[in-house]
């Protein structure tokens, strides 16, 4: 056991400030010998149940060895361990030259092992399917283990289905022939030997345990004992919370008008918020995109409006803050609420799914759906060119090719009337129109330059096959335009889905871990230039591991040897591939055993919208130096978006979004607007809602475990009062410390304490360290005042978190809800994995993607130590919006705000690059 005297002397203080400074050849001295007792006591083993787990924490040998004092003094605490190695910060975490390299390699390396520990636990224990294979999860079938199984009759297709008879009917479905040739609009057949999964209107999944899920319905003891009858859909107050703990302070109330600002866009409107200095407006905007192609569980802008209810704000107080009695919303659309079935095995009762279930209502392949469509009404909003189908439509209504308004013949819920044509048109502003705009004129740009090669060499080999008769070339002068939209789509969602994972995602974790990290998901730990290593481990992934029927070989050994060659491409490589043959097309996918879908906490921690500012800085590229304008968000809202898109300028909204920085996820920090957004459709007397609110009562419908129940079903720390939220990096007399004693104070009001008893106990997700069971006093003596840190609605959790890893936009717990989801998107896609091919794709297609345009192009210098290429969106940007060729010239990473000094190795500072000296951003 190490046992260091600092450790006690450090106990003693209410904060230790950093001590690895004082003398570095000691401690590194001190920390090689851990990294010895580390190596001896051999590797972690994967716990067994879910009350063994990891918790991110290591042993202490782990954390001297990895982070050396720094990565000590904070082990007590209730956050993870990897962001206080050497390495994971800035260049303050770098230790002193001296030392060399070793420590922030063993820092960084450490921290990718913790990553994958928390990966491979998280797919063992958190992966529940509503639609009916749970069962068969837990027990097996025919002797293979659940987790094991790779088809289910849950996904087959119905008989009632148009594509019943094509996938074989009664007798084992198999997708074929036209089927798997493209990314179908319904988003059946990406699995060939699970039809339905993924595919539109199926139920969203969980990742806890069902009988953690609707705590308000207190409907077992654990439950009932971990929140007495303290909940309800409006308990705590949805309002009250709101405004007490969401409202952005303003300095000049007058200048913001509750996000209008000073009328017509008068660069006197102020509206305050706290901001990200590492992230830009485009991102917050991306993620919108983003979950506008993953779900939805509203259905063309509007939930169940048969049913209106009431949305809280009843006592003085909280109508003294400005909320409204007067709102109303619809009900929230429910799939099943009749009482679940159960089972038992290894002497445990289970639930086969949870009390209530709802309904994905887009496609969860990240299959670009929010431009192509979901299904057929959405479809009849995706305008093509008559004159070369292959291509979008464009207007010259700007001059230069903008998307078409929809017609009075489309398909549109009355309140999006003016806006530009989209398959997803809903909660439309001047962000969801620029994304829209840039990733349309790249479907065309890419049509373009493949009917270009066309006209080369019209009888050249495309690389497309038609596996109803996959034998036969089609040659470049056959691509029919039908087939080349389609081959379009599938290079822009393999784009979109390359820029989120290897460019937005790791500005969001903006450290050297996650950057690793992410790009091991896409191309593999060893990178794009793994060459034979990663071919022969890819093979080791997908023939041995992926077909095996033993649990831990087809789970965790799958995810370990994956991150080696990246999962993008898994199988697509094997020798003797055969487009004829399903299991080649599909070899590359594994579902862990659970058919893919979002779960319901998927979506609650991209309740992001904090990140949008109420007003938009607008520059004009001309001038990028200047703010002309500030334009409401609000008055972009649907409809005014066209003429705002339109009158403005597509470049001059790209470099506003790029250079302003967004809102950070934390609390007090939600647009005015939302709090008090005027929606057409609502039927009540206000004709208002606030959307703030509106987020905790969603996630309250949809039954989302409250805060610290949330954690440890994630196989995280739990947090034992509220003081937990503070951080204790920040010293003891500083203001920030004094801020976050502020919102201790401010949760303690709104949720409130009570007297607690040690012999309820409240969960079985974990336990004491001393092994015995958690009870609602959370370690504090019987009897005693605790807080109510279990009601913590999970979103006012993690945005209260105030530890965070270096450069992490996003908090701990949403970062490990992000660990699991980010990388099943991509491991149980075929498009992603074993049919990234020429076949489906053709080879200017599989190039495009790989190359992030037509020709590979490096970035200039070594951004953070990296020889990389430029940038995916870059090259998407370049292409759809030429003039930004100057101001892009210095941009690493499109989504750090445009004119900011990236600085040394993961600097957040807020300093301007040469020549924006004269931002007025950086004068603030
Ligand atoms: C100007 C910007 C935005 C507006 C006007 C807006 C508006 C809305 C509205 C009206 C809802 C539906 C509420 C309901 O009845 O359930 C909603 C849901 C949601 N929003 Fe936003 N939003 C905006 C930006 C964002 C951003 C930046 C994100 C980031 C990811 C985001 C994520 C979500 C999510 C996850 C939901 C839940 C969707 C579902 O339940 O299927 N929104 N938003």
């Amino acid at each position: 056991m190490i046992r260091l005297r600092w450790i006690a002397a450090c106990a003693t203080l209410s904060v230790c400030s950093p001590l690895f400074a004082a003398d570095p050849k000691k401690e590194e001295a001190e920390a090689l010998k851990a990294c010895a007792q580390a190596v001896l006591s051999g590797f972690r083993k994967i716990a067994e149940t879910r009350d063994q787990r990891f918790q991110g924490k290591v042993s202490e040998a782990n954390a001297l060895c990895r982070g050396g004092y720094q990565a000590m003094q904070f082990r007590n605490t209730p956050w993870a361990d990897w962001s206080n190695y050497w390495g994971a910060g800035d260049s303050t975490s770098i230790p002193p030259i001296l030392l060399k390299n070793g420590p922030t390699q063993r820092g960084i390396l450490g921290a990718l092992t913790d990553l994958e520990y928390q990966r491979i636990e998280l797919i063992k224990f958190n992966l529940f399917d509503n639609n009916g294979t749970y069962p068969e999860y837990v027990q097996g079938r025919d002797g293979v283990g659940g987790p094991a199984l790779k088809r289910w009759d849950a996904m087959r297709l119905p008989a009632d289905h148009p594509n019943y008879k094509d996938v074989g009917g009664d007798g084992s479905q198999t997708c074929k022939g036209g089927l798997i040739r493209f990314r179908s609009l319904s988003g059946i057949c990406n699995d060939v030997f699970n039809p339905a999964m993924g595919s539109v209107g199926q139920l969203f999944a969980r990742n806890m345990e069902f009988d953690t899920t609707f705590p308000d319905a207190a409907q077992n003891e654990l439950v009932r004992n971990r929140h007495g009858d303290r909940l309800g859909l409006l308990k705590p107050d949805p309002q009250l919370i709101s405004r007490k703990l969401f409202t952005r302070a303003q300095s000049n109330p007058d200048a913001c008008r509750e996000g209008k600002g000073i009328s017509d866009s008068s660069t006197d409107s102020n509206c305050d918020y706290q901001k990200a200095p590492f992230f830009n407006v485009i991102a917050a905007y991306w993620i919108q995109f983003m979950t506008h192609d993953w779900f939805s569980h509203m259905e063309e802008g509007h939930n169940n409006d048969s049913q209106w209810m009431e949305v809280g704000c009843t006592n003085d107080a909280a109508q003294r803050m400005g909320c409204r009695p007067g709102d109303r919303i619809d009900r929230g659309y429910v799939a099943q609420d009749s009482a679940p079935g159960t089972f038992t095995a290894n002497g445990k009762q289970y639930l086969t799914r949870a009390p209530k279930t709802f309904r994905n209502n887009n496609t969860a392949w990240w299959d670009a759906s929010q431009l192509y469509g979901y299904d057929p009404i959405s479809r009849q909003r995706v305008k093509r060119d008559p004159k070369d189908p292959a291509k979008f439509l464009l207007t010259s209504a700007d001059g230069k090719g903008t998307l078409p308004t929809l017609s009075d013949a489309d398909p549109m819920n009355p309140q999006w009337k003016g806006q530009e044509a989209a398959a997803f048109p809903d909660n439309w502003t001047i962000g969801m129109s620029f994304l829209h705009n840039v990733f349309v004129r790249e479907h065309n740009a890419f049509v373009d330059a493949f009917e270009k090669q066309a006209q080369k060499t019209p009888n050249g080999d495309s690389g497309l096959r038609n596996p109803a008769d996959a034998h036969s070339v089609i040659h470049y002068k056959d691509v029919t335009p039908d087939e080349l939209f389609e081959v379009a789509r599938l290079v822009v969602s393999a784009e979109i889905a390359k820029i989120h994972t290897t460019e937005w995602t790791p500005q969001l974790l903006y450290d050297e871990p996650l950057y690793k990290g992410m790009n091991a998901n896409w191309s593999g730990l060893l990178g794009a230039n793994g060459g034979d290593v990663s071919k022969v481990l890819a093979d080791i992934v997908t023939k041995n591991f992926g077909k095996s029927a033993d649990v831990a070989k087809a789970t965790q050994w799958y995810s370990v040897f994956a991150s080696g060659p990246g999962i993008f491409g898994l199988g697509s490589k094997i020798s003797g591939y055969d487009v004829a043959k399903p299991e080649h097309v599909n070899g590359g996918v594994n579902h862990f055993g659970s058919p893919f879908n979002f779960p319901e906490e998927f979506v609650t921690v991209y309740r992001l919208h904090p990140l949008v500012p109420d007003l938009i800085e607008f520059r004009d590229l001309k001038d990028p130096n200047k703010v002309a304008a500030k334009v409401p968000v609000i008055s972009t809202f649907e409809g005014k978006a066209t003429d705002a898109m339109r009158s403005r300028g597509l470049e001059n909204w790209a470099v506003s979004l790029g250079r302003q920085r967004l809102g950070i996820l934390t609390l007090n920090n939600h647009p005015q607007f939302m709090q008090n957004i005027t929606i057409p459709r609502l039927q009540s007397a206000t004709g208002q809602i606030d959307l703030a609110a509106l987020d905790l009562i969603r996630d309250r419908e949809h039954g989302v475990p409250r805060f610290n129940e949330f954690r440890r079903q994630y196989g995280l720390r739990q947090l034992t009062s509220f003081d937990d939220f503070m951080d204790q990096h920040v010293p003891a007399d500083s203001p920030a410390r004094k801020t976050q004693q502020e919102m201790v104070a401010n949760l303690r009001e709104v949720y409130g304490t009570h007297v607690c008893d040690a012999s309820k106990v409240i969960t079985d997700a974990q336990r004491n360290p001393d092994g015995t069971p958690i009870n609602d006093c959370l370690g504090h003596p019987n009897g005693s005042t605790v807080d109510n840190v279990e009601d913590v609605d999970t979103v006012v959790g993690w945005l209260a978190e105030q530890t965070r890893p270096h450069g992490f936009a996003i908090s701990e717990t949403q970062f490990v809800v992000f660990i699991l989801n980010a990388s099943r998107r991509l491991f149980s896609d075929r498009f992603f994995t074993s049919s990234f091919r020429p076949e489906f794709y053709t080879t200017m297609g599989v190039n495009w993607v790989n190359n992030n345009g037509p020709a590979a192009m490096v970035e200039k210098g070594t951004p953070n130590g990296h020889v990389q290429p430029v940038s995916p969106f870059k090259r998407v940007l370049l292409r759809a919006i030429p003039e930004l060729e100057t101001e892009l010239a210095n941009v690493v990473n499109v989504f750090d705000p445009w004119a900011r000094d990236r600085g040394q190795y993961y600097s957040l500072e807020w300093k301007p690059r040469p020549g924006a000296e004269s931002d007025p951003a950086f004068k603030q």
